[in-house]
């Protein structure tokens, strides 16, 4: 008989060098370095070469990367098609399958190795953002905006999505949500990409097997759900009854709880000061009241280690900057692909097949019936 941990709550996979979350303590590290440390002070290209290469580059090093990066930004006509064909689904599928296109028509993408995959990954880290922003603009029957090269990631993305430049305020908001998103160590989708990787698939279907497990409410879809419950509660004096009557009806209050951490999750409360002080700015200080007097509501489960996680703040940011909600989770693709990159590429290195056992609870002993008999 084995011993059974559901949800492999509380199992170790492996060793990573890539983040460290304290769940305790409510402590974020990529490679070493805090994330309020990150924040405040490295751009998402920084980021995304210090998960992939392990160390913070120089000027040279960081030049080169974002050179490739600003290069690798174009998607092919035919993924624009597919979009086009597939707008009205839901976005985590159009996305999905553009991901996958994307990679079918990268012929160099297609072999498990380090070499290939780092490449590889690097164009799926930039392409994603411009497949994100098609998306959004195809389903508003608008036409898709050509990346610029001259503009940073977050810049550029912004770009793209609105067809207008951004102000340095707005890019430095979107840049810091994605370092804030980019890594987690083996949370369900980096998970899911290790488990594709470790059967020594290509980094594309790794990245695919990723967005597909990322969709789920439980997971990706939180943040849209709070900014439905936010719009829900309308008035910050609702806000504690709608809570309570949630609880006694036995829900779950989106936004909050989280598999490891069991106290602040260091990514809200970056994401906090920033929902507080855009929504002040753009004359909408109602859904940080709301969402304040949401925590406040919350605040006798924090004994049960319920505190609210990244996606409690990061729907309230993203409306103020009028991302549509249904693009929430995609934002978090942009956001996550580095760290999901770099996992497959740690999953590579020393790469074994992930297959953990199930306990059988089925009848053992029965006999075919003919189709007739049963
Ligand atoms: N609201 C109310 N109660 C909660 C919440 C919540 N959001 N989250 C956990 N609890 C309670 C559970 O009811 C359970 O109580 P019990 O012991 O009395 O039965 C206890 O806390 C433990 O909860 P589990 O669901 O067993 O914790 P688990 O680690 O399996 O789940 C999860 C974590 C899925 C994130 C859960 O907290 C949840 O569903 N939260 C809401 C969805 C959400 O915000 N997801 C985003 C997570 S962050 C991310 O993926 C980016």
């Amino acid at each position: 008989m084995s011993s059974k941990a559901t949800g492999l709550k509380g199992v170790v996979l492996d060793e990573t060098r890539i983040a460290l979350i304290d769940g305790d303590e409510g402590k974020l590290v990529y490679r070493g370095y805090n994330i309020h440390d990150l924040a405040p002070h490295a751009s998402f290209e920084e980021v995304c070469y210090l998960l992939l290469c392990g160390s913070l580059p120089d000027g040279g090093q960081l030049s080169a990367f974002d050179a490739q990066l600003r290069a690798s930004r174009a998607i092919p006509q035919p993924v624009i098609e597919i979009i086009e064909r597939l707008k009205a689904a839901h976005p985590m599928d159009v996305l999905r399958t553009a991901v996958s296109a994307t990679v079918a028509l990268d012929e160099s993408s297609d072999d498990a190795t380090i070499e290939v995959a780092l490449p590889a990954g690097i164009r799926l880290i930039a392409q994603a953002a411009t497949i994100v922003a098609a998306m959004h603009r195809l389903r508003n029957g608008l036409e898709p905006v050509a990346p610029r090269d001259d503009l940073g990631h977050a810049a550029n993305f912004l770009y793209m999505m609105f067809g207008h430049e951004p102000s340095v305020e707005d890019a430095k908001i979107i840049d810091l949500d994605l370092v804030l998103h980019a890594e987690h160590s083996s949370n369900a989708s980096t998970f899911a990409a290790r488990v594709a990787a470790g059967t020594a698939a290509d980094i594309g279907s790794a990245i695919v097997a990723a967005i597909a497990t990322l969709k789920g409410p439980l997971h990706g879809g939180a943040a849209e759900a709070v900014q439905k419950t936010v719009e829900e509660i309308g008035d910050p004096d609702r806000a504690v009854e709608y809570i309570k009557d949630k609880i006694e009806a036995g829900e779950k209050v989106m936004g909050f709880g989280h598999r490891v951490y069991k106290n602040e999750d260091p990514r809200g409360q970056e994401l906090k000061g920033i929902a507080r002080d855009l929504g002040h700015k753009r004359g909408n200080d109602r859904w940080f009241q709301i969402l304040q007097q949401v925590e406040t509501a919350m605040e006798p489960y924090r004994a049960k280690g319920i505190y609210p996680n990244v996606d409690f703040y990061a729907g309230a940011v993203y409306s103020l900057l009028g991302i549509p909600e249904e693009q929430f989770i995609p934002m978090f693709v942009v956001g996550r692909m580095p760290g999901w990159v770099a996992h497959v590429l740690e999953q590579y290195e020393d790469n074994v097949l992930i297959r953990p056992l199930l306990e059988y609870t089925g009848p053992r002993h029965l006999r075919y019936k003919p189709i007739a008999e049963r």
